[in-house]
């Protein structure tokens, strides 16, 4: 049966269905798509060069902008495995993620340890900006649902008011943990419950159609679109409902630096960076960041 697809507000365009080497051909196909007319491209195709999806400030953005795949595989944040972006990829390949379990503790109805794969939840795709507070930014399409109902479904005491993450603990797979011995690992991270229960804050367990390898995040980890990239946290390992307000990796380590928020914000510079303007891997120009990422329709209302 045919269904009709209504697209979300923040949704970035049909190119969800690109494979990545039409993406890669895009110029050239571009070219084409003069003479033949975008109706016809779309049907070739799937897609129509000429639709911009992006939901906020579409001129600042050429419509088809995701990262390719080769690009964001190999240029990562995850501390544990080191501090070279270039080899994370190779680095991550020692954390096991087989019989990957996830301790639920804190205000709950139920504490309990999740089997990974035992979570099931109808599967999205999501095409969202990933934007580092080192000023650089990405655009992913991830796989996964959101996370709103996965607390649906651990059910948090009516006290809770904050959700906390940690990633796993092994300093003998994980050199940052035993090199960087003075930072607070294990990694953590946490929202307000109502930040966590927005529609765009999604639990990924895939990326660009595949199972997230390990250098994303295998094999859960947490994308939130508005907020600088390190509130994303990868392979999660505890999830805990709290009253207070949650340390985190960042805030602990440097509370002058890191507030617990971290909105993307360009008129306020943060950690060692200014955020007017964000680079994007492989690529030459930069250009300039929006507030909360492009999500403020979405999301400014959170925070009046
Ligand atoms: N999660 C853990 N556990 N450890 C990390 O060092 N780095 C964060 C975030 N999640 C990090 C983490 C930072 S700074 C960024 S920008 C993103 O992951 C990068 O995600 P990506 O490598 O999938 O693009």
């Amino acid at each position: 049966m045919a269904s009709i697809k209504i697209p979300k507000s923040w949704q970035i365009s049909e190119q969800e269905v690109t494979p990545e080497d039409i993406y890669l051909r895009r110029r050239e196909f571009l070219g084409t798509s003069l003479k033949l007319g975008s109706a016809t491209m779309a049907a070739i195709y799937g897609f129509s060069p000429f639709t911009n999806g992006w939901s906020a400030e579409p001129e600042q953005f050429s419509p088809s902008t995701i990262t390719p795949e080769i690009i964001a595989s190999r240029f990562n944040n995850f501390y544990e495995f080191g501090v070279e972006k270039q080899e994370i990829w190779k680095s991550s390949r020692k954390l096991q993620t087989e019989g990957w379990r996830i301790e639920v503790g804190g205000l709950v109805k139920n504490p309990q340890t999740l089997e990974f794969e035992t979570l099931k939840f109808p599967e999205e795709e999501r095409i969202y900006r990933l934007r580092c507070v080192e000023a650089w930014s990405v655009v992913i399409p991830w796989i996964g649902f959101p996370l709103r109902l996965l607390i649906d479904k651990l059910e948090p005491l009516a006290s809770a008011r904050y959700i906390k993450f940690t990633t796993f603990l092994d300093p003998i797979i994980a050199p940052g943990q035993k090199k960087r011995f003075w930072e607070p690992w294990p990694y953590t991270e946490g929202l307000r419950l109502d930040e966590a229960r927005h529609d765009l804050t999604f639990m990924a367990t895939g990326i660009y159609g595949h199972p997230l390898p390990n250098q994303h995040g295998a094999p859960l980890r947490l994308v939130i679109p508005w907020k600088y990239g390190f509130k994303s946290i990868k392979s999660i390992a505890r999830i805990e409902f709290t009253r207070e307000e949650p340390e985190t990796f960042y805030t602990s380590l440097s509370p002058l630096v890191y507030d617990f928020d971290a909105n993307v914000h360009p008129d306020i510079p943060y950690a060692r960076w200014h955020q007017a303007f964000e680079r994007i891997p492989g690529q030459e120009e930069t250009v300039k960041t929006l507030p909360y990422n492009g999500y403020a329709n979405q999301v400014a209302g959170l925070y009046l």
